[in-house]
């Protein structure tokens, strides 16, 4: 049995990527009824918030889901308390290194998975106990690392013997394939699921990943340090041009304050920010989660018939 789906207790090695402020519930609920594993990302938002996004996963669905953690939130340790207090199964960590939280998650029970861009962090993970990691390229959406995920998953798949999940731009059955071919037991999509029917995002954001190109998911923020992929609109290129300028650090946050709100809830074209990976250009329709899981399952699968899904 492959041992993504043997560790989480789901019925394909399909993880929808926790996406700030894109996936909720409804998103993770509807991915987890389709036999993946949807997760809800905690983003920056508060306890209260998640807890009853939490409890409404409950109520869509009865198989396991997850919740994303991003560890530079000012929110992470109210988080890692409220899963523990929630029982959720599994959680999976976001920029950064989940080491000092992993004796008291392992002694809960909770299954962690971080995400990783390096070789390094990987084998790091495994020794404090991860149950897998997710190994993510620099095509993926939101924050990002260097490597690509071509080179990044198989180097990671030789150096820890936990098993690893391939991420970033995987959108279809051939990315499924290739990623099972590098050596991953499973995948983490995001931007395909953004095109879903249950993600709960304004349908301007839906409409920008469908006419996104190839060139279209750009990098802002890597003279911060935390580089981030996104859309190509107003606001990207406002930062990019500050970026070259050389604006201080605390201009730019400002420019970036509530975009992603004005992205998610509101659809502002120009002023939001509309993360996205570079997989953006290959999703062409909203599709139901089921649908999007059943259509990358059968071409992965005939074009691989020996992969173990
Ligand atoms: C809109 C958006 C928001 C994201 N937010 C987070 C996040 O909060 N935490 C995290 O660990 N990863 C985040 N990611 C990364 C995804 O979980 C996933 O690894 C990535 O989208 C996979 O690459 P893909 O977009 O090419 O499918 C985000 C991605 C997108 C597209």
């Amino acid at each position: 049995m492959n041992r993504i789906c043997e560790i989480l207790n789901i019925k394909y090695p399909v993880i929808q990527g926790g996406m700030a402020w894109v996936a909720d519930a409804s998103l993770a609920g509807a991915v987890s009824n389709a036999g993946g594993l949807g997760i809800i990302a905690a983003g920056n938002a508060p306890k209260e918030v998640i807890k009853e996004q939490i409890r409404k996963c409950r109520e869509i669905t009865d198989k396991p889901f997850g919740v994303n953690i991003m560890l530079m939130s000012p929110f992470a340790d109210d988080m890692i308390d409220l899963v523990i207090e929630e029982k959720v199964e599994v959680i999976t960590t976001g920029a950064g290194n989940p080491a000092k939280y992993m004796d008291r998650l392992k002694e809960a029970g909770i299954k962690v998975i971080p995400v990783v861009p390096t070789v390094a962090l990987a084998q790091r993970m495994e020794k404090v106990g991860a149950s897998a990691v997710v190994a993510e390229g620099t095509e993926a959406g939101g924050h990002i690392g260097e490597l690509t995920t071509m080179v990044l998953v198989p180097q990671v798949v030789d150096a820890v013997s936990i098993p690893v999940i391939a991420a970033g731009g995987v959108a279809d059955g051939r990315g499924m394939a290739a990623s099972f071919a590098l050596g991953a037991e499973g995948v983490q999509i995001g931007t395909r699921f953004i095109c879903s029917d249950e993600c709960s995002v304004h349908e301007n954001y839906k409409e920008l990943v469908l006419k996104a190109k190839d060139r279209d998911a750009i990098v802002t923020g890597r003279p911060t340090g935390h580089p981030v992929r996104t859309l190509k609109n107003k606001l990207a290129k406002e930062y990019l041009k500050l970026e070259k300028e050389g604006a201080p650090v605390e201009e730019l946050e400002k420019l970036g304050a509530g975009a992603l709100r004005m992205a998610t809830i509101e659809g502002d074209k120009a002023k939001g920010s509309f993360m996205a990976g570079q997989s953006a250009a290959m999703v062409n329709d909203i599709k139901p989660c089921s649908k999007i899981i059943e259509d990358i399952l059968k071409e992965a699968k005939e074009i691989m018939p020996s992969i173990e899904l």
